[in-house]
């Protein structure tokens, strides 16, 4: 195997704190001036980490990202981007009778059931007549997925079955090969849709050779499995460096996401404090890496786990191993004896600018409130920890763009631990990856979509709801007892309005106008709460 052990992340970054090395209290921040000589820092080369970890007094020039100490056995290495598997949606969110657009890898694909093989397919969704999108096509009588602009219908494999246009007695039409709809290698793993990027014959039997990254928990019988999706407008590299870096909770999340352990000592209201994360072997499938509560395991390009244990197995081996980090933990669930649990991500390349975020968990206990709980209210909170990040990424994107991503080492400024994750992955998109992602040709690498206003920025209906069945089916039913309130409304006032003096008592007259009140108060109450949370919430820092 070509994996290479890296010697730890972690020795370069020697684990005394920063504010240690320079001498401060706890609580005393560290004068910016400090950190005054960017420009310097800005330009120097990225070679030699060393110095944060020797006994320098002043803050080294040369705090830079591991990078040069990083050794590796096959240097030649390198990751394809489209010799990989990539989820296209969990199955719990697809419906049967409607084929399904999405874009993944700046493909346009449509997903739909063939019932004729029971398994889903995905075609590039582009019929071969005129170029129009299978995706708004139908599911026909016998199974087929029928292009809605002139006809022509399509079975599993991509053969065209019929051309309504062609005469009977003419020549056989729909034999061409020219008539085939392009077929991408599907298959299904974790209850989720997987495709692979390429329509070329070759990749037919890919699954024989080759499956998307396993997570044995997602497919135990004793856990139980969560999934959300959300499309965000922000590129594949920003959110997994996001999904990387727990630092941000206390402060991106603050009142969002609770500290589970406070820290002993709090040097501001948020809790902040060292995080003693690592990677730990870094090869060109991705890396292991630890941090306060857990392992952590990013295989490229996609996959993110997290795995929350009191007794965390060692990323390496056989379980042995105790975190050494500090008992402080950030919004580590509390699990005990067997309870297991494992956060995962799948992280999507869209287009650049944009990434689909797949995400849930797998936990062994409690499941019983999972199945009580409608899916909708869990998400309500996943979509406003979403939002709480999302203008700081997609601004952040933005300037590192400006930059340039080749840059990012010397441009950010990363001296403690607590970015090792970051670090690492940023070092596999370098040193494996070609430094950013393959869009095979069809986007210039370094433009991205402009900013668009807030609102669209933090959509949370095309983004979410349409593409989840809880929360649109909530959607609909908080519609209908919205509009019902305001029926219920006006037609209470209307019977008090039109009764004569004297037909009603005062007192049953009191009780209905105390109603339609109360059903008005409600209603718009109600056009509030389906508004802030199913199409856009304005996440405010300042006021959270
Ligand atoms: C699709 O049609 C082709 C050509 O008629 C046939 O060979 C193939 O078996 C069909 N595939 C399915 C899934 O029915
Ligand atoms: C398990 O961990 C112990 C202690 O670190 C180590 O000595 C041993 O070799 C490991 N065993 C396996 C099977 O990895
Ligand atoms: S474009 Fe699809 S049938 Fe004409």
């Amino acid at each position: 195997m070509e994996a290479l052990v890296v010697s730890c992340v972690s020795s370069f970054y020697k684990p005394t704190p920063i504010h240690k090395k320079f001498n401060f209290d706890k609580s005393t921040p560290i004068p910016r001036s400090c950190f005054s000589s960017t420009s310097k820092i800005k330009s120097r080369s990225t070679k030699g980490f060393t110095s944060l970890s020797s006994s320098t007094k002043v803050l080294p020039e040369n705090v830079d990202p591991p990078e040069a100490e990083l050794e590796t056995e096959t240097p030649n290495d390198k990751f394809e981007w489209f010799s990989q598997w990539y989820p296209v949606m969990p199955v719990c969110e697809l419906d049967k009778r409607v084929p399904l657009a999405k874009k993944i890898l700046g493909l346009d694909v449509v997903v739909w059931w063939d019932r004729n093989e029971n398994t889903w397919k995905v075609f590039d969704d582009t019929c071969p007549h005129r170029l129009a999108p299978l995706s708004q096509g139908r599911i026909d009588q016998w199974g087929r997925l029928q292009c809605v602009y002139h006809g022509w219908c399509f079975n599993g494999t991509g053969d065209c079955k019929f051309v309504p246009q062609a005469t009977p007695d003419g020549p056989p039409i729909h034999t061409s090969k020219k008539a085939c709809a392009r077929v991408y290698p599907t298959t299904v793993q974790h209850e989720t849709v997987w495709f692979w990027p390429s329509t070329d014959p070759k990749y037919k039997d890919i699954i024989k050779k080759k499956k998307p990254p396993f997570i044995p928990e997602l497919d135990d019988p004793s856990f139980t499995n969560s999934f959300i999706n959300r499309d965000i407008p922000c590129g594949y590299e920003i959110i997994v460096e996001n999904l990387m870096d727990p630092a941000h909770v206390p402060y991106s999340h603050y009142g969002v996401m609770q500290l589970d352990k406070p820290p002993k000592v709090k040097a501001d209201r948020e809790g902040g404090q060292p995080l003693e994360l690592s990677v730990k072997k870094l090869d060109v499938n991705g890396f292991v890496g630890r941090q306060e509560w857990g392992s952590v395991k990013f295989i490229a390009p996609c996959t993110y786990c997290m795995y929350a244990d009191d007794d965390p197995v060692d990323v390496q081996g056989n379980g042995s191993a105790k975190s050494t980090g500090t008992d402080e933990a950030l919004v580590r669930p509390k699990l005990s004896g067997q309870q297991r649990m494992v956060f995962f991500f799948f992280c999507i390349p869209v287009s650049p600018g944009n990434c689909r975020l797949i995400w849930g968990t797998a936990k062994n206990f409690g499941s019983w409130i999972e199945n009580i709980i409608p899916k909708w209210i869990p998400h309500i909170l996943s979509n406003l920890v979403v939002d709480s990040d999302l203008y700081l990424l997609h601004i952040e994107e933005h300037k590192i763009m400006e930059v340039g991503a080749a840059n990012w080492q010397k441009e950010c400024f990363v001296p403690t631990r607590s970015d090792a994750l970051v670090v690492g992955f940023r070092r596999w998109m370098t040193k494996y990856a070609g430094g950013q992602i393959n869009w095979g040709g069809k986007f210039s690498p370094t433009s991205l979509p402009p900013t668009p206003p807030r609102e669209q920025l933090m959509d949370r209906y095309w983004s979410h709801v349409v593409n989840c069945k809880s929360c649109s089916y909530a959607y609909k039913s908080l519609n209908t007892l919205e509009v019902s309130l305001q029926v219920i409304t006006v037609v209470s006032i209307g019977i008090v309005a039109a009764t004569k003096q004297g037909v009603m008592s005062a007192a049953v007259r009191t009780m209905v106008v105390s109603m339609a009140i109360v059903c008005f108060v409600a209603s718009r109450w109600l056009a509030h709460f389906i508004f802030k949370n199913f199409h856009y919430h304005d996440y405010s820092h300042s006021f959270p």
